[in-house]
């Protein structure tokens, strides 16, 4: 049926401390996030038991919703996701890297130099936050990533997300009233506007949107960052491979996808009984698909266990699948393409690591600090 620790094998099982079917091998991770309509995103309407500090409204906004409500609301939110608008962010994108990696001098605080700036500024560019509040945004995006990313109740984490969030919706609302005023040409004239068929975004849901994109586009984006340069140091023949020949980056960073994906898995909630691998599944049942476990599934990968930088194809599930296909792949690959090529071109010497610390994160790993050394 399945390995041991839960978090390999085939197949699904119930692991007691996650409160969760857990499901493995890439055909059922696929069909968990292909079948929406059994297995739903809206855990505070299907789960028998929601996590308490996810009854909260704002975490549920697109993520959480089903179709057809969900396929309304991200069909309005997709304007702000088209390759040009993505393509206008590059500048801004390059010109952080440039500057955050202009003093660097054989060793970079990885976090604290890319990880954390250069998501957070490539959101801020999306949506046109000013360079004046752009330390407001920094600050806001602080504590609703560290609430929305924590897993226990934590009533000091709980108050800073309370006030960020009330000084973020001021602040857009703001936003909002100058852009109706005098539309600027950028993403929040999109978004604030009407489809031809008159359907359009409130503000709540526009805020609520604006909230998401920082909790879904921050962490995962630092963390493919880290597991990039956690792979190339382990890898110094990939290494050698990249510099030979840039034009590999981008596969190499799929390859970094699948390998340690930044999301592990992503949770479900049984609409009805179902079975998974032959196994009876009632209703109500958190379910976690294991993409972590789908990118390593050898009916699907060749040698899975091998950071191969040229894997050609890549079929890895590190975006997710289905409806809720993540929106912000090409800004992310875009952001690691640039910041892995320059870091090819600052740091030519061999990689190590010099210092790491880890947290705790229930499925994968969780760095919370990564020194890369290079002469
Ligand atoms: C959804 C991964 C970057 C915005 C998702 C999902 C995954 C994912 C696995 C699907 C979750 C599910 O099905 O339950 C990643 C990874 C990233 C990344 C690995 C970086 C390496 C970003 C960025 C943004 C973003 C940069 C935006 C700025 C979103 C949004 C959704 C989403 C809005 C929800 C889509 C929906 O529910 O329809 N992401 N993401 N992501 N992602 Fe990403």
């Amino acid at each position: 049926e399945t390995a041991g620790d839960g978090l390999s094998g085939d197949g699904v099982r119930f692991v007691e401390p996650f409160d969760a079917w857990v499901v493995h091998g890439y055909s059922e991770v696929n069909r968990v996030l292909t079948d929406h309509s059994t297995f739903s995103s809206d855990e505070l309407r299907y789960s028998a038991r929601p996590i308490p500090h996810r009854d909260n409204p704002i975490l549920s906004s697109l993520s959480a919703m089903d179709p057809p409500r969900h396929h309304l609301l991200r069909r309005l939110v997709s304007r702000a996701f088209t390759p040009r608008a993505i393509r206008a962010l590059l500048p801004s994108i390059t010109d952080t890297v440039r500057r955050q990696l202009a003093d660097a001098d054989g060793e970079l605080d990885v976090i604290g130099r890319l990880g954390y700036p250069l998501p957070v500024r490539a959101i801020s560019a999306l949506l046109g936050v000013e360079a004046d509040r752009q330390p407001d945004f920094m600050r806001w995006t602080e504590a609703i990533t560290s609430f929305a990313g924590s897993f226990a109740e934590d009533p000091g984490r709980q108050a800073a997300f309370r006030t960020a969030h009330t000084e973020l919706v001021e602040y857009f609302r703001e936003v909002f009233a100058k852009h109706r005023a005098r539309p600027q040409g950028d993403v929040i004239d999109i978004l604030l506007a009407a489809e031809p068929d008159g359907s359009r975004l409130s503000d709540e849901e526009l805020i609520d949107f604006c909230t998401l994109l920082l909790i879904n586009g921050h962490e995962t984006t630092k963390t493919l960052l880290v597991n990039t340069v956690l792979c190339l140091a382990a890898h110094p023949d990939a290494l050698a491979q990249l510099r030979a020949d840039p034009g590999l980056v981008p596969d190499a960073v799929e390859e970094v996808l699948r390998f340690l994906p930044p999301v592990g898995g992503t949770d479900r909630f049984t609409t009805g009984p179902t079975s998974i691998a032959g196994h009876a599944i009632e209703t109500g049942q958190r379910v976690m698909a294991m993409v972590l476990s789908a990118n390593r599934d050898p009916r699907v990968f060749a040698e899975p266990e091998k950071f191969r930088p040229d894997r050609t194809p890549n079929e890895h599930l590190s975006f997710g699948h289905g409806v809720h296909f993540c929106l912000g792949t090409h800004l992310a690959r875009h952001e690691l393409a640039i910041a892995v090529n320059a870091l090819l071109y600052r740091f030519p010497g061999p990689w190590s690591v010099g210092r790491i610390a880890t947290g705790h994160a229930p499925v994968g790993i969780d760095v919370l600090d990564l020194v890369l050394v290079s002469p």
